[in-house]
């Protein structure tokens, strides 16, 4: 049974975008486990955070995760702390090939530091927050099958290396 592309890794590191692309270009569904949360609560993830808490919205993301990998085959965008569930883990394991969109802490920032959406990084040093999440989640995303550098690479780059790797 073919499997599904997932992407997995930081906030930041184009695991949205890289997905849509794919997507289209290759015309295969594309499930974005954020998006498919915030349809599902009619609320952005940072109001679910906020009203509801970060417990939460993880129990709703492992939802979505049983969700996706009973449709068909398709690329999935993780959030960046999909992993942190170790079921979470096994289950994309068994229905799909990972792969670690890895990216620097600078390219992380860069993509990152203007944005209001992520409600991880707060305080006052978020790049701090950012470099110790990084840090603390390396190994976990390391658990995927295969790791692809995202700095210096295009989109459309990113997403030809993936399909040419995908088995
Ligand atoms: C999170 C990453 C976000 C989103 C939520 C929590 C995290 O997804 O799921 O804000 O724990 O790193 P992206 O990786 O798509 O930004």
């Amino acid at each position: 049974m073919p499997r599904h592309i997932v992407l997995v890794g930081m906030m930041g590191a184009g695991k949205s975008s890289v997905g849509s692309w794919l997507s289209q270009e290759k015309a295969i569904p594309f499930y974005d486990l954020d998006r498919m949360i915030e349809e599902a609560e009619k609320a952005t993830i940072a109001e679910i955070f906020a009203t509801k808490g970060g417990e939460y919205f993880r129990k709703k993301e492992m939802e979505m995760v049983y969700q996706v990998i009973s449709s068909p085959p398709g690329v999935i965008a993780t959030g960046g702390g999909t992993l942190l569930n170790p079921s979470n883990l096994s289950l994309l394991k068994e229905h799909g090939f990972l792969f670690y969109l890895q990216a620097s802490l600078e390219l992380l920032w860069s993509r990152l530091q203007d944005k209001t959406d992520r409600p991880l990084l707060f305080g006052k040093n978020p790049k701090m927050t950012l470099e110790k999440l990084l840090k603390e989640r390396e190994s976990l995303y390391k658990a995927a099958d295969m790791e692809i550098e995202v700095d210096g690479k295009s989109i459309e780059q990113l997403g030809e290396l993936l399909w040419s790797h995908w088995i």
